[in-house]
């Protein structure tokens, strides 16, 4: 198979599912999990089911077991780590368990989202060297604001926009990341595009196309990939979306990351499930 200029990763919280993907693939450049993801891991669920109570803390340990198995499957871009936030969490408290997570891997990412607090832990992580994806981004302003508050890092960063959850509320997701793209055409290049949430195989060839940096692919996506013999789109392949386009818009990247409008319903909501589905895999005992 040829390469595309588009690094794939595993979505998802199962090492023996990376591996099978392995397999499928002949590689895998890297892996994103999350608090959903997490709590659906096959031990974890076994844990939960035969009555065991995870204190937070062997929660984290459980985490780090998984993400320990997975980090030397993949290449070099990654494996990111999620902190637990809930609209409470201080941007302190993100960045203590960021270094900590950071400190478990090699190749570590750590998640935090696209949020004030967020960002602000974004900007103390890449000042030590801490490797970020921002995830739960849902515009083009919050990608900007990721790009502010990063600037001067280090290594890479990711940003990572959710094209299924915008597809959901009827938008068209896959604007956002094509924006996103041509906003940082503009920038100077320390920002990679992460396309997530990724529902078809259609969003998959699209972000081929637009040639983002990196593509987080659920399991069930690559299978399909992988059945039709790994298509990439050709001259003739058209996206198509009943959703409504996003525009592009003309946004400064100079500008302070404060300034930038980075509210978005989608990222409360996204926080308020991950914190949930965190507080479930605690069982009855939290
Ligand atoms: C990205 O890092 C997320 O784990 C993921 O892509 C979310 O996808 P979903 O909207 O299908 O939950």
């Amino acid at each position: 198979m040829t390469r595309s200029h588009t690094k794939i990763l595993v979505d998802g919280g199962d090492p023996q599912e990376t591996q099978r993907v392995k397999e499928l693939l002949g590689f895998v450049d890297g892996q994103t999990t999350n608090p959903s993801l997490i709590a659906k891991n096959p031990h974890i669920r076994e844990l939960i089911a035969s009555g065991h109570k995870l204190s937070s803390k062997q929660e984290m340990e459980e985490y780090k077991k998984i993400v320990r198995t997975i980090s030397p499957l993949v290449g070099d871009a990654g494996v990111s780590i999620e902190v637990f936030s809930d609209e409470k969490t201080t941007a302190k408290e993100m960045l203590s368990q960021g270094t900590e997570m950071f400190s478990w891997i090699p190749n570590a990412y750590i998640k935090y989202p696209c949020t004030e607090e967020g960002l602000r832990a974004a900007q103390l992580s890449v000042r030590q060297g801490i490797r970020v994806n921002m995830t739960l981004c849902f515009s083009q302003q919050q990608a900007a604001a990721v790009y502010a508050a990063t600037k001067g890092a280090p290594q890479s960063c990711y940003v990572s926009p959710f094209v299924g959850r915008l597809d959901d509320i009827g938008q068209n997701g896959m604007d956002v990341v094509k924006n996103i793209k041509r906003m940082f055409r503009k920038g100077d290049g320390h920002v990679l595009v992460l396309a997530a949430s990724i529902r078809s195989l259609d969003h998959l060839l699209y972000t081929f196309m637009l040639e983002a940096e990196l593509a987080t692919v659920p399991a069930k996506i690559l299978e399909q990939w992988a059945n039709k013999n790994f298509p990439r789109p050709d001259s003739q392949f058209e996206y198509k979306s009943s959703g409504t386009p996003i525009p592009y818009e003309e946004l400064d990247l100079e500008q302070p990351w404060e300034e930038f409008d980075i509210k978005h319903e989608l990222t409360r909501k996204g926080i308020e499930k991950f914190a949930a589905d965190y507080r479930a895999t605690l069982s009855r005992s939290a």
